[in-house]
């Protein structure tokens, strides 16, 4: 069986965040202390995925490898894709049909972020099912503006309608999606909507209708924040920085993730933290070290 690879969808247009995002992609937008990309990357690598397609629009592509590089520093492979225009979240698949060549996938929503104790197991859970998909149905207040997932009595899924007028739950669905191999094959069966979208909907139902779609519910011990508008990237900035502050460790820290699981050495570790060493971030790095060093 093949490893699975990791895709970041992180074009669209960022058009509710205007003026700011007339320059700058959204996905680069701060989250407090670090670009909002470095959340999901953080997730990916999280899953134990180390092969990831960054897929953006041709305009930002650049900036983002500028501000991710290769990966080499993480221990990871960045692959830079691109999507011309915003017509879907399927369209990832296609977009990435070469760089997954066969292999299954997790793509995160590059503007997604997760917290909660237990995301690893969770992650894993999925990662260990080799045929069909997973996705995560998280409970909003709000549910009209997500994908939402319709459940029979005994609370199995029976429907995932797109952003319904009356919604049959307050389970969304998440942007993290565990799919098979097929995934790519099947996008191109799909017709793009009225809105002119290949729908990750669309997408989900095939799995769906075939009995291959796991829909986990992520409980209230998570959060899984919205960034799109000027008040909720705020409300997800001052999340991370309480939650930074108060617990004195990072959420989304990609050399973290990186030094806890081998990917990188402490001497590796020792030069991201001295480019950073003016602030937290690189104190926190720096920290890091000296706590491997005490446990040795
Ligand atoms: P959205 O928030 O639905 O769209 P957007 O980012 O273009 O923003 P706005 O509504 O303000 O214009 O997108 C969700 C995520 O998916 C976001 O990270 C951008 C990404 N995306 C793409 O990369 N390509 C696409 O075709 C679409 C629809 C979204």
């Amino acid at each position: 069986m093949s490893v699975r690879k990791g895709i970041i969808l992180a074009g669209g247009s960022g058009t509710r965040l205007y003026p700011l995002t007339i320059g700058v992609s959204k996905q680069l937008m701060p989250v407090y202390d670090k670009p909002m990309i470095y959340y999901p990357l953080s997730v990916l690598m999280l899953a134990g995925i180390r092969e990831i397609a960054i897929i953006t629009t041709p305009q930002d592509q650049e900036q983002f490898r500028r501000a991710l590089g290769t990966g080499a520093q993480w221990g990871i492979s960045l692959t830079y894709l691109v999507q011309p225009r915003p017509e879907g979240l399927a369209q990832a698949y296609t977009i990435a049909e070469e760089f997954l060549a066969g292999s299954p996938s997790c793509m995160v929503l590059g503007d997604n972020i997760f917290f909660g104790h237990g995301l690893p197991d969770l992650l894993a859970l999925a990662d260990a099912k080799t045929e069909g998909g997973t996705v995560f149905g998280y409970h909003v207040a709000d549910p009209e503006r997500y994908g939402v997932v319709a459940m029979d009595e005994r609370g199995r899924v029976t429907q995932i309608v797109e952003k319904p007028k009356v919604a049959p739950s307050n389970y969304a669905v998440t942007g993290i999606y565990f799919l098979d191999a097929r995934a790519p094959d099947l996008v191109h069966g799909i017709r793009p909507s009225e809105r002119g979208e290949l729908e990750i909907v669309s997408l989900l139902e095939i799995y769906l209708e075939e009995g291959l779609l796991d829909v986990q519910r992520m409980g209230r011990g998570f959060a899984w924040l919205d960034t799109g508008t000027h008040a909720s990237l705020l409300d997800a900035g001052n999340f991370v920085r309480t939650l930074q502050l108060r617990q004195g460790m990072q959420t989304g820290c990609p050399e973290e993730i990186a030094f806890a699981r081998g990917w990188v050495d402490a001497e590796a570790l020792t030069g991201m933290a001295a480019q950073l060493s003016k602030n937290d971030y690189g104190r926190y790095l720096q920290g890091l070290l000296t706590d491997r060093m005490m446990e040795g």
